[in-house]
């Protein structure tokens, strides 16, 4: 194989920090005692559901939802956001940016980057097309990430995610004994840079899921820097403004997400409202099962599908750095009855320690800075969407 990454980083050191279990505390409201991880002697199945001091896994969502009971109580949202059903939300066109275009002459890369910056400042998302990746390769990627998923359950947990790690195959951390859960579990895998990929989660089955993952990674890669460059462009700066400020090489991840069909849709939520703590999520959807759904001026939209294009959204970051030009949506992903869905994101992140703030040229006399300098630490913004918490409201001044 020598498509993949070789050398893999020895795992990181997975302690938390004092700011980890402060932010728990203030959390839970309840101070609680940081527990011993799981016996080393139990295989990572046996270890389901485990809890770690105040962060525990739960069993996988597709597990629960093959006997076709109604989900339990801790799936349920009741008024406060379940209830999406797509008939009462209307669909709504977000604008597409042509990234041939935005790469060719300057006078129709003109008229793309204002179509970019346009989007961004009003939706804070655009659908990605004519991005350089043929149908075909988009496809293999679907297949990839649906084999995966169909594989035997014991296949899968031999990916399965540490309780106190972010990387592999589970649901998402549970933080609070009294956190709503989500429909929805991942595979969560860093792309870049190298030494941070961590081979063993990387599924050997299907065969070529590694090497297509590879190449998805690196695709990604080229365009992750074409599109920060031409945002940065489009505003009228230095192309390497936004490059520079989140650090190279880019750090990027896949999120398989995996929503299986519910009974009760209309209670349960795939993921609940919020906006990305990323420079930017390319979200490639499911080519045939909508479900995401954007909030604009108060109200939600229905984003359609259009078949091989990527949705790109503004992570918050983006919006403090663009001071608040570029708007980061808030978004959820909505479950049927009938289908199972499934979509990979791609996020990139500042590198940890790097300052993030709004940028030089977006700040004057008659454009106020509106964010403080944060410091990005990788660990802390995980906890972010488990409560609802946002990067963007932290930094406001
Ligand atoms: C995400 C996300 C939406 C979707 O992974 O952050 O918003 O449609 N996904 O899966
Ligand atoms: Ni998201």
């Amino acid at each position: 194989m020598n498509c993949t990454p070789k050398f893999p980083s020895p795992r990181r050191n997975l302690a938390y920090t004092q700011e980890d279990f402060h932010f728990c505390h203030l959390l839970t409201k309840t101070r609680r005692r940081v527990g011993k991880s799981c016996s080393q002697d139990q295989t990572a199945s046996q270890r389901l559901p485990c809890k770690m001091g105040s962060v525990s896994m739960a069993t996988p969502v597709q597990e629960l939802a093959t006997d076709g009971q109604d989900p339990s109580e801790r799936y349920n949202y009741g008024g406060s956001g379940g209830g999406a059903l797509n008939a009462s939300v209307p669909l709504v066109e977000i604008p597409t940016v042509d990234v041939g275009r935005l790469i060719s002459s300057p006078s129709a890369a003109n008229h793309e980057l204002q179509k970019l910056s346009l989007a961004l400042s009003s939706w804070g998302c655009f659908q990605v097309v004519n991005h350089g990746m043929t149908n075909s390769f988009v496809d293999r990627v679907h297949e990839i990430s649906k084999q995966f998923f169909d594989l035997p359950k014991e296949e899968k947990h031999r990916y399965i995610r540490e309780p106190d790690s972010i990387e592999g195959y589970g649901t998402d951390m549970i933080v609070a004994e009294n956190q709503t859960l989500d429909w929805i579990d991942r595979l969560y895998l860093t792309l870049n840079p190298p030494n941070h990929v961590q081979l063993k989660f990387w599924p050997e089955k299907p065969e070529t899921f590694r090497e297509v993952l590879h190449e998805y990674s690196t695709k990604l890669q080229v365009l992750h820097d074409v599109m920060l460059k031409a945002m940065a462009k489009s505003l009228k700066l230095d192309e390497s403004v936004f490059l520079r400020m989140i650090g190279e090489p880019v750090i990027m991840s896949a999120r398989f997400n995996f929503y299986p069909p519910c009974p009760r849709p209309d209670q349960v939520l795939g993921l609940k409202p919020h906006s990305d703590g990323t420079v930017i999520t390319f979200l490639l959807q499911d080519k045939e099962v909508e479900g995401l759904q954007v909030l604009k001026d108060g109200q939600w939209f229905r984003v359609p599908v259009i078949p091989d294009a990527l949705v790109l959204n503004a992570g918050e970051h983006l919006e403090i750095m663009s001071n608040g030009e570029f708007k980061s949506p808030i978004h959820r992903a909505v479950v049927n009855s009938e289908r199972k869905r499934i979509s990979l994101a791609a996020p990139s992140i500042p590198h940890d320690g790097n300052e993030i703030e709004p940028v030089e040229g977006l700040v004057s006399e008659e454009r106020p800075r509106l964010f403080r300098k944060m410091k990005y630490n990788g660990r802390t913004h995980l906890r972010y969407y488990q409560s609802g918490r946002r990067v963007v409201d932290d930094a406001r001044i």
